[in-house]
């Protein structure tokens, strides 16, 4: 197999050492050697192979599928970037070309929800930014955005460490950000994490208790200061206190395994924290985006907000779409625990339903919650679900899955596929047309789709360091026969090429088109209250007041008014006084001569704004 020279790329001077090592195309069939080749770079990961980069590329004769729109075009690829979509293109010969007749030219995926490199339930994601990265590129995606977890709660502390993470990335990435805490220092990081970090979508764990989970006071303020920073405001929707009490009433039943972990946190829950939160945007105005639905009861919650006008973004997630939560009762504890992941793979009819969902519009975009771990770690909850790490993979299977799911069956169309693995994606975090689309001046993510071929999915040749796969053993119509990563053709005939540090960071604007019209919604809201009601603290009282007026307030409706020490009048007081109580809210007359015998009288008085004091 031929090796392309290696460019060294002077803004990644760290990953020369790194080439050091080895260099080798790794194919589908031999991809336990490319794990093993990462471990040659230690903390690295998984693998490492110049990309076959040209500076100029052209795509013939494929049918370009953008989400708005398909056709036979070609596509002509220079230093990274498309700029040129057009049929019957010429060029010359120094240019790479790539046959695609009879295939469909897509834009790369871009997975929303991954978490590589992830230190969770005491221990880290076995997939980090580079094998996570290669597993994706051989499946098709070429762009994923990943959460960054804060440390002891600080968001500067989990950006500088998410940054080194990601030094070794082979493709692009972004970042949302956790938020797990609430102080001064949490609020003004977030406005320096949407200004000068490029990170615009924050996520909120209603799960979790005593780790990731926040109180709906931090969701409330969290969510307003989204709002106020155009940031997107993210939920993993689930009571986590009611799964704690769950989770003890299955070990109080003897419920150990791994059945317990889906028996604990049922629908109901999912549905009562996707709708808590839902009502707590609306309260706010301000988007949603669900992360993992994962039952028809969140997702009803969804399509119920949405119709009603509200802004709201659902993202089911492949395992969801796709499996049920059979094999959790798999006698075989290493079996059951790799399904373990939380909201939990949801019974038979969930999955079904949310690929409807996802072909009317009611969910937008599909993710994985790639957040792999191998069975020594699963095996960490043997004696006690609790402590199964959650998680499943996913991220290189996403594009073929999907495919397989929705279009191959006709719930979908090519182009409504290209939009919910890649258009919506970007779109929602507002890096639409760079990413998302085959058009002139985007990036030049690309993959060359075979529909009329097929792919097997398993451990043995999948490119995820993890040792299993919870699609073990599917097959599915559709290949990613290319794909094509800022220019460089990293994935083609089976083999990865990829170099560690060549993806970039992708800055993401704050304000995307769901935040369009919420101050408007704002203005209307507040026009709508019809309030502060506009009421006169002094009154009208006119007139001569034939003593000292000591006291003017507003009590209410009700006016009254006192007179004191006042020895005449129509009763009397103990103290000598007089108390004349006016019980009406139309103009008052108040004869004050009738009081008087001479003497000044103290006047305490509360008027109606319209009460007319006579003398
Ligand atoms: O089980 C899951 N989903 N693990 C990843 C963390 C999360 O909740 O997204
Ligand atoms: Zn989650
Ligand atoms: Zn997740």
């Amino acid at each position: 197999m031929a090796l392309p020279i290696f460019k060294l790329n002077l803004l990644h001077l760290f990953s020369i050492s790194l080439f050091l090592f080895t260099s080798a195309s790794i194919s589908h069939s031999n991809s336990n050697d490319f794990c093993e080749a990462g471990a040659l770079y230690g903390a690295a990961g998984c693998g490492i192979s110049p990309p076959l980069s040209s500076a100029k590329l052209l795509i013939k004769g494929g049918t370009v599928v953008n989400a708005h729109h398909q056709e036979v075009a070609d596509v002509y690829v220079q230093d990274g970037v498309i700029v040129t979509v057009r049929p019957n293109l010429k060029v010359g010969d120094d240019v790479q070309v790539l046959d695609a007749t009879g295939k469909l030219v897509m834009p790369g995926g871009i997975d929303p929800h991954t978490h590589l490199a992830m230190e969770f339930m005491g221990t880290e994601t076995i997939d980090d930014f580079f094998s996570g990265q290669a597993a994706a590129l051989a499946g098709g995606t070429t762009m994923h955005i990943d959460f960054v977890i804060p440390v002891n709660g600080s968001l500067t502390a989990g950006i500088e460490a998410y940054e080194r993470k990601a030094h070794k990335s082979c493709m692009d990435y972004g970042f949302h950000m956790a938020i797990t805490k609430w102080d001064e220092d949490v609020s003004r990081d977030m406005e320096i994490m949407v200004k000068e970090k490029g990170i615009n979508s924050f996520k909120f764990f209603l799960a979790y208790k005593g780790s990731l989970m926040i109180s709906d006071e931090l969701l409330l303020d969290g969510l307003k200061r989204c709002k106020s920073l155009g940031a997107l405001a993210m939920v993993h929707a689930e009571n986590g206190d009611a799964v704690f009490e769950g989770q003890n009433r299955m070990i109080e039943l003897g419920i150990t395994g791994p059945e317990g972990h889906a028996l604990s946190r049922p629908p109901v829950l999912e549905a009562e924290a996707t709708a808590r939160a839902i009502r707590l945007a609306s309260f706010v105005n301000t988007p949603l985006y669900v992360v993992h639905v994962m039952s028809i009861d969140a997702m009803e919650e969804i399509a119920k907000a949405r119709k009603s006008g509200q802004k709201v973004v659902g993202e089911p997630v492949v395992s969801g779409l796709v499996l049920d939560d059979s094999k959790l009762w798999d006698p075989d504890f290493s079996i059951a625990s790799k399904y373990v992941m939380s909201p939990p793979i949801r019974a038979p009819g969930h999955a079904k339903a949310l690929q409807a969902a996802l072909s009317t519009g009611i969910l937008q975009l599909v993710g994985t919650d790639h957040c792999a771990f191998n069975s020594t770690q699963k095996a960490f909850g043997i004696d006690d679900f609790r402590k199964i790490p959650n998680g499943v993979n996913g991220i290189e299977e996403r594009m073929h899955l999907v495919w397989d799911t929705m279009v191959e069956t006709g719930q979908m169309s090519v182009t409504d596929y290209v939009r919910i693995t890649s258009t919506e994606c970007a779109r929602i975090f507002n890096i639409y047309p760079r990413k998302g689309a085959i058009l002139a001046g985007s990036d030049a993510d690309i993959i060359i789709f075979n529909p009329n071929s097929s792919v097997g999915i398993s451990a043995r040749s999948h490119h995820s360091r993890t040792d299993t796969n919870v699609y073990e053993g599917r097959r599915g119509k559709g290949k990613v026969e290319v794909t094509i990563a800022g220019g460089r053709v990293v994935w083609i005939n089976d083999e990865l090429k990829v170099s560690p540090g060549s993806g970039k960071y992708v800055e993401m604007p704050p304000f995307n088109y769901l935040f369009s019209g919420v101050d408007k919604a704002d203005d209307s809201y507040l026009a709508s209250l019809n309030a502060p009601v506009k009421r006169s603290k002094s009154t009208r009282c006119r007139g001569e007041v034939d003593g000292l007026v000591s006291q003017v307030s507003q009590a209410g409706i009700v006016p009254e008014i006192t007179l004191h020490h006042l020895p005449l009048g129509p009763s009397f007081r103990e103290d000598g006084g007089v108390r004349r109580t006016a019980w009406t809210s139309t103009p008052f007359r108040f004869p004050l001569s009738e009081l008087r015998n001479g003497l000044p009288p103290i006047i305490a008085l509360s008027c109606h704004p319209e009460m007319v004091l006579w003398t």
